[in-house]
């Protein structure tokens, strides 16, 4: 028996697939919300545990309460020797984001609990895993280079801490500042690809870990997460402000996406992009990179004028990328640093979502033969 005609929404677009009172994304009036508290506000006053906390717990914590949660994180926050040894072993070759998927999932194989289904165990694992990523991604970083692991300083914050475990280096305030930002920044972002992958297989009553490692993979591809590294390599292409208009103009000519412009949901600019922009500035300026932002600050106006009126203006990828870059990362960190802070969203949806859960299930139009055909032998085909 054939379908009933249904209307289809390719990508889900539109479709509304749950309730969440996480965060908030308004499109038109490009406004980001986590728990209610703008974005905006988010970055000026407040650094990355205290808004993991935030987007986990649905409060901003008092002292007692963010201290206990920096404990918490501080108690599970090293990497044992095979965790090690594994990263050491394949980072010199892989995608430091196919690195990160690995890690995660042999973590999730290392921990007895990865196969209750208890809340409490999936919230355990959630801060096991956050706990961990500071050190996770700064000795992958280390690894692809040939460095050595450094073990991560329970004194320092969740930004400082990863900046030390990448470059050795106990990180300035205003380094220190602009990675916390970016990480405020990445947390959350409503029903997005990655968070919605992490959504599907916590449904099925999975373990936070196979959540984590669903999401991850899904942030790796360049319309998701990927787009921030492929952003500065078509901006370090354009090379000069006065290349801007002839380069993207025959890019746009083949119909090739430039990668940093764009967003399902924003169709003015992004918050987040605005935000960065003024760090991109600040630290370029200070890293000798400045023209690399003005070549950027170039490519902006001319997108604007020839594609705003279909809502495409910068997103967050736009200028994230020429920040991590002027911090002394290589590009191919930049998603696995995008993964560093969005483990907030996607566990804190995740969480909520298994509290009234329901496994997801939709439908695909099925088009093609209505049959039933008869069987042919493989000799007779
Ligand atoms: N460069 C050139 N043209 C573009 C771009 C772009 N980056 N983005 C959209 N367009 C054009 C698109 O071709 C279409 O043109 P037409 O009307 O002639 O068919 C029109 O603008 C509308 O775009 P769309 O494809 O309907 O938009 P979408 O909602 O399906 O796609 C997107 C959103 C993010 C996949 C897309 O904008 C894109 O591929 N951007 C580049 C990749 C990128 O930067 N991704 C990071 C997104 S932000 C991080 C995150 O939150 O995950």
């Amino acid at each position: 028996m054939m379908q009933a005609d249904t209307e289809v929404h390719k990508g889900l677009e539109g479709v509304i697939v749950t309730e969440s009172s996480v965060g908030f994304v308004d499109g038109q009036a490009g406004r980001l919300v986590y728990r209610g508290y703008n974005i905006e506000t988010l970055a000026d006053n407040s650094n990355y545990e205290e808004v993991a906390y935030l987007l986990l717990y649905g409060h901003l914590p008092n002292a007692k309460e963010f201290e206990n949660f920096r404990a918490r994180l501080r108690t599970t926050m090293d990497l044992n020797a095979d965790v090690v040894a594994l990263i050491k072993s394949i980072a010199p070759k892989a995608h430091p984001m196919s690195v990160l998927r690995t890690v995660v999932s042999f973590i999730g194989a290392q921990d007895q609990k990865s196969n209750s289904t208890d809340l409490r165990d999936q919230e355990e694992m959630s801060l096991k895993l956050m706990s961990k990523l500071p050190a996770i991604v700064g000795t992958i970083s280390r690894a692809s280079k040939g460095q050595d692991a450094i073990k991560p300083d329970p004194e320092l914050s969740y930004a400082a801490n990863f900046l030390y475990c990448s470059t050795g280096k106990r990180p300035d305030k205003e380094h220190e500042k602009i990675m916390d930002t970016c990480l405020i920044l990445h947390a959350d972002h409503g029903s997005n690809a990655s968070t919605f992958s992490a959504l599907v297989t916590i449904s099925t009553l999975a373990d936070m870990y196979s959540a984590v490692t669903s999401a991850i993979s899904t942030l790796k591809g360049p319309l998701h997460g990927g787009a921030n590294e492929l952003a500065l390599e078509t901006i370090k292409k354009v090379a000069k402000p006065e290349n801007a208009e002839h380069v993207l103009s025959e890019m746009l000519a083949k119909k090739e996406k430039i990668m940093g412009f764009g967003h399902r949901v924003y169709k003015v600019y992004d918050p987040r992009a605005r935000i960065l922009k003024k760090y991109a500035e600040s630290v370029t300026r200070r890293n000798g990179k400045e023209d690399l932002f003005r070549t950027a600050e170039q490519m902006e106006k001319v997108m604007i004028s020839k594609l705003g009126e279909k809502g495409i203006f910068p997103n967050v990828d736009f200028y994230s990328g020429m920040v991590y870059d002027s911090l002394g990362f290589d590009s191919r960190m930049f998603t696995p640093i995008f993964a560093l802070a969005r483990i907030a969203g996607w566990t804190a949806r995740s969480l909520e979502y298994i509290r009234d859960n329901k496994l997801f299930r939709p439908k695909a139009k099925y088009i093609g033969e209505a049959g039933p055909k008869e069987y042919v032998g493989i000799q007779k085909r």
